[in-house]
């Protein structure tokens, strides 16, 4: 037996492969837990302190107004422990769902952008909260926005504080070998230091050295994501609501229905990784669900599958482990170059 079948109950798996096998219209709902085993740390729960704040407090626009310095440094640190992630089992297994199955839609709440790196095609994945790569204007009349910005530290005065005694350390060790000092060096640089650790000091940063809008030349820049109180992208609502509402014209022409359109069935929702308290993400699982969907909730702790309902499956473990493996018998087996977690 695979050893993490152990995890799954054998007729869990049967019902719910069988299913799979039949649904055309699969939405997912993924949320922190997804890139948890990508070594990103989830929002509530264990991790879910930066420093001595809760995560969830600096996400606010009164947060950015009150300290800008460090609401960009608790982002840049983010920013940085993204680019230096790499996607995990799971977010392969979803993008290959993707290709496999072209009405699969993600509607997702991470803004690591380790959907987008795993290939998950661009169309079948909507960041619902935004992405830690796009920045843009604090003024929402400047509406400057710049996507896909990777720069590490995106200004210099952002940088996270590298890890100097691990620097030494590793010198130290290899002295007569100047090419493995030169890559200990930039390791433990790209490493940098736990700045989520309040032990750790870190600088006050001027408003002055924070990255600026190249447009309007006086408003700070700010990490494009969807911050509490905050509306989501416009144009991502429009994507889901036509979703959600496209009809299949030709069955309801045969039933001679023609004048009352029924917006088509949704076969499945995966629900995974998420604590399923932040809406309007943890709506989408039930107006799935009132569009006659089959509920699956993947989730390492039981009490977060909320409304769990006859017929519904509740796999418990890590997303990493469980996602390929609910979905091989559509997916596949994940490639060699797939497999590897965060160490
Ligand atoms: N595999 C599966 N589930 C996991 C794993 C794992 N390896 N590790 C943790 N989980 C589960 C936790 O049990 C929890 O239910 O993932 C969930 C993470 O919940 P949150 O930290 O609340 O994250 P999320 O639901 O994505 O938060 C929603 O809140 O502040 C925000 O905007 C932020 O998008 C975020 C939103
Ligand atoms: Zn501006």
């Amino acid at each position: 037996m695979d050893y993490r079948s152990a995890f799954l109950s054998p007729s869990d798996l049967e019902s719910f492969t069988a299913h799979l096998q039949r649904s055309q219209r699969i939405v997912a709902v993924p949320g922190a837990g997804l890139s948890a085993s990508s070594g990103l740390p989830t929002f509530r729960g264990a991790g879910g302190l930066w420093r001595n704040y809760n995560a969830t407090s600096l996400a606010t626009p009164g947060a950015f107004r009150s300290d800008p310095g460090l609401v960009w440094m608790f982002y840049s640190y983010r920013r940085h422990m993204s680019l230096n992630a790499k996607p995990n089992p799971a977010h392969y297994a979803l993008a290959e769902l993707a290709r496999r199955k072209p009405e699969f839609l993600t509607l997702s709440q991470n803004v690591d952008g380790l959907s987008p790196r795993a290939g998950h095609p661009a169309d079948q994945v909507k960041l619902l909260h935004g992405s830690l790569f796009d920045v843009k204007c604090e003024d929402e009349s400047c509406g400057y926005i710049r996507r896909d910005d990777f720069d590490d530290p995106i200004v210099p005065a952002l940088a996270i504080p590298a890890d100097e005694s691990s620097m030494a350390e590793q010198s130290k060790a290899r002295p007569d070998q100047a090419l493995q000092a030169a890559m200990a060096r930039k390791a433990a640089l790209i490493k940098g230091l736990d700045i989520s650790d309040a032990s750790i000091p870190i600088p006050t940063i001027p408003r002055s050295s924070l990255p600026h809008c190249p447009k309007c030349k006086t408003s700070l820049l700010r990490p494009g994501v969807v911050w509490f109180g905050e509306m989501l992208p416009e144009a991502v609502l429009s994507d889901i609501d036509a979703y959600f509402d496209e009809v299949d014209p030709k069955p309801q022409a045969e039933a001679g229905n023609k004048g009352h359109m029924q917006p088509k069935k949704v076969d499945l929702c995966l629900v995974i990784g998420t604590s399923s308290q932040v809406y309007p993400a943890a709506g989408y699982a039930s107006q799935a669900r009132s569009m006659g969907a089959r509920v699956a909730v993947i989730n390492t702790d039981p009490s977060d599958a909320r409304d769990l309902q006859e017929g519904d499956w509740f796999f418990k473990g890590d997303a990493a482990d469980i996602v390929p493996e609910i979905l091989k018998s559509v997916i596949g087996e994940p490639k060699a170059s797939e497999v590897g977690k965060a160490g």
